[in-house]
């Protein structure tokens, strides 16, 4: 034979073998709420890694609200999936999206946000991985209070904006976490003003943020607080807006990846830095569990906490995501 046919054959068979193999493959799922958050797709990204290292094919669907998400269940079913991961848009879908999984037979892993059941409390019997929470939140409110004291602003000139998303359990445990460090560090409270976004994502925080900012004209300086690093990049938006300069805003986020094009720009912002936690180990780990469920019947712990954060600036972030695998 000639060599190139010979190579066109062994094309041709390794093209079959690999078919014949990914037909074989376990499917599992992985859905997720907000895709345009690189947090979500680095969870894919390590939830592939996961599948390529123990032989089991990943289906990533992003469902941004309810009726995507019980569809996603339905294609999933059809598609012959044995389980899925999934961080819900609402916490709320927990006994719908619980309820159409048993119809199926399906395992299932929640990863970031805990499913609530009717009357809105924890459904503790689903597995669950996600981030410490509090602890995380409180490192928030205790870095701001190192840099506030580091460029030597006056506290009775300082003030605190905390955009909440308290329906969601752990945003509401992350700004708390934060609120309460500030207060036990020393920060007045009643220097301390809230307010709801009305969506997870940079517009809705930045509405937020400049309703809150016409009602206290007098504050010089600002220390920003949200559950992410959109929340809290929406909240420095809106000092920019109405006239705040970098020097006298401090923002500090939470998600680390999230937070690379805004740490990326040559000059500094009133965006401080980010807490990274571990969005590699949540993507793998929790698909990971799903498929020893799957496969060996090894029943997940009801609850996995990833603790592990760092906090990135503009000048170590390559570095620490860099060691983390995330750059
Ligand atoms: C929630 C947030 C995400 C991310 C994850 C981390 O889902 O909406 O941005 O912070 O938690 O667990």
């Amino acid at each position: 034979m000639h060599k190139f046919t010979k190579v066109l054959a062994a094309i041709g068979l390794a093209t079959v073998m690999s078919q014949s193999a990914m037909a074989e493959n376990l499917k599992l799922g992985f859905l997720v709420k907000q895709p345009e958050e690189p947090w979500f797709q680095t969870e894919w990204k390590f939830a592939d890694q996961a599948g390529k290292d123990l032989g089991f094919d990943v289906i990533k669907i992003a469902v941004p609200d309810g009726e995507k998400t019980l569809n996603a269940i339905d294609s999933l079913a059809a598609s012959g999936a044995k389980g899925f991961v999934i961080c819900t848009p609402d916490p709320k879908l927990g006994p719908a999206i619980i309820a159409k999984a048993r119809s199926y037979d399906l395992k299932v892993i929640a990863v970031d946000d805990q499913f609530v059941n009717a009357k809105g409390e924890p459904m503790d019997t689903v597995p669950l991985v996600m981030m410490a929470a509090t602890k995380i939140g409180e490192r928030q409110g205790e870095e701001l209070w190192k840099e506030m004291n580091k460029r030597g602003w006056k506290v009775d000139e300082t003030g605190v904006m905390a955009i909440t998303a308290n329906e969601l359990d752990t945003a509401r445990r992350r700004t708390s976490g934060s609120m309460e460090a500030l207060k036990v560090a020393g920060f007045p409270e009643k220097q301390i003003y809230q307010v709801p976004t009305k969506s997870n994502d940079i517009p809705g925080a930045f509405d937020a943020a400049n309703s809150l900012l016409v009602q206290h004209p007098k504050v010089k300086n600002w220390l920003i607080i949200g559950m992410n690093d959109n929340t809290v990049l929406g909240g420095v938006r809106a000092t920019e807006g109405q006239g705040f300069k970098a020097p006298n805003v401090i923002g500090i986020g939470i998600n680390g990846v999230d937070a690379v094009n805004e740490l990326s720009k040559g000059q500094a912002t009133g965006f401080f830095g980010s807490l990274l936690p571990s969005p590699d180990v949540h993507g793998y780990k929790s698909i990971q569990m799903l498929n020893e469920w799957v496969t060996k019947g090894v029943e997940p712990q009801k609850f996995t906490e990833v603790t592990d954060v760092v906090l990135i600036t503009r000048e170590n972030f390559k570095e620490e995501l860099k060691k983390k695998g995330l750059m």
